[in-house]
């Protein structure tokens, strides 16, 4: 029986769990423990209804936006997620080829199953590469380099990751997962096929507990690439963030898969925003998955959105072409919201075109 041609993202992650072994549909779909903000990052922004406005003339709209310099189709660029290569064996090569043809930016995974050098010579997609930052510093600093000469455009520093978060799916499954392909020779831990444990073992060793904002100065001093910090939920790191130096702000809370009870990110992004007072630009991620969601965190001052699961389960289900799907699904969706709440382009997207919960209706 064939599956019918999906028809939104929700889709999307039907056809990935009829693809995928159960061990890595779990392990892209899960979040940590509970699951409770797993669900609040879908559902904080079902609570979010808007005020659209009539008698604008929506004839043409302009979906396109500019990310630190760079124009893009849409305010929707590409999460860095993991191990792509269990999803479709193209790995992060077809994913970067399906931004290029989005005309959108991929942030590249630490934890990518396809080499930079692979990614890099595959397309011309505008990249991002996202960095953890383990105890040997010259790993990171290797990491930075082979960036910036492969000619990715900036770094994306994940903050949120000191250690891994307790996700039961992958401990149940005994999740294992193949050798990080950047870090080859260059952790000591090996992938053992029985214990499962190397996931914890790895992100151990892979990531620096210690790490803190003074390192910041550290990174800055090592690269001149702009760099992105992602993991932002208060106002107190936001302001830490800008006073570092920061080219920009991603508000995230790692897809639920971190600390559990974190605030839905959508509900922390106007902290945020006003916070920060358009110092830097802010991105935010986490539970998008229709263009009403992209308008939602647009109107509450997000510069654009960042996509993690449903550009995996686009991948699962059909390759490039399922990642190109996903994206073009959202944009198509995001221009019929700018023509239905009357915003010719994003520039006219504005706070008073949603209205919070917490919002008296007069
Ligand atoms: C992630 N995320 C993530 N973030 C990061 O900085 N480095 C990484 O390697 C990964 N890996 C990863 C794997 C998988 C399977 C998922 C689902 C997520 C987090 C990711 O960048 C992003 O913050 C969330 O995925 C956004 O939420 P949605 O769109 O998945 O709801």
């Amino acid at each position: 029986q064939m599956a019918a041609e999906p028809v939104n993202l929700n889709e999307f992650q039907e056809l990935a769990r009829l693809a995928l072994p159960k061990m890595y549909y779990d392990f892209y779909a899960g979040g940590a423990e509970d699951e409770h903000t797993l669900k609040e990052n879908v559902e904080a922004f079902h609570r979010i209804t808007f005020r659209p406005r009539i008698l604008v003339d929506v004839s043409r709209i302009d979906l396109s936006t500019t990310i630190l310099d760079y124009k893009i189709s849409a305010p929707i660029i590409i999460a860095p997620t993991a191990w792509h290569k269990l999803a479709n064996p193209e790995g992060e090569v077809a994913t970067a080829r399906a931004a290029a043809s989005c005309n959108t930016i991929m942030v590249l995974s630490f934890t990518s199953s396809s080499s930079i050098e692979d990614v890099a010579a595959s397309c011309n997609a505008v990249c991002f590469y996202q960095l953890y930052v383990s105890k040997k510093r010259d790993i990171a600093a290797t990491l930075v380099q082979r960036a910036e000469r492969n000619g990715f455009k900036a770094l994306v520093l994940t903050a949120d990751t000191p250690r891994l978060g307790r996700r039961e799916a992958d401990i149940k499954n005994k999740m294992i997962k193949p050798q990080l392909k950047n870090l080859e020779g260059l952790l000591s831990t090996k992938v053992s096929s029985d214990t499962g444990l190397n996931l914890e073992a790895d992100a151990r060793e892979a990531m620096d507990a210690s790490l803190s904002w003074k390192d910041l100065e550290w990174l800055r001093s090592i690269t001149n690439l702009p760099i992105l910090i992602k993991g932002i939920l208060t106002r107190e790191d936001a302001i830490k963030a800008v006073e570092v130096g920061v080219a920009g702000i991603i508000v995230s809370n790692h897809g639920a898969r971190q600390l559990d009870y974190s605030p839905a990110t959508i509900s922390v992004l106007e902290e945020v925003v006003h916070a920060v007072k358009g110092r830097v630009p802010i991105l935010m991620d986490g539970g998008v998955r229709r263009g009403t969601d992209v308008f939602k965190a647009l109107a509450l001052g997000a510069q654009a959105v960042l996509i993690g699961r449903p550009v995996v389960y686009g991948l699962a289900a059909k390759g490039e072409y399922g990642v190109r799907c996903v994206i073009e699904m959202l944009k198509d969706e995001f221009e019929l919201t700018m023509a239905l709440t009357g915003c010719p382009s994003v520039k006219h997207i504005t706070r008073n075109h949603v209205r919070t919960e917490h919002e008296r209706i007069h």
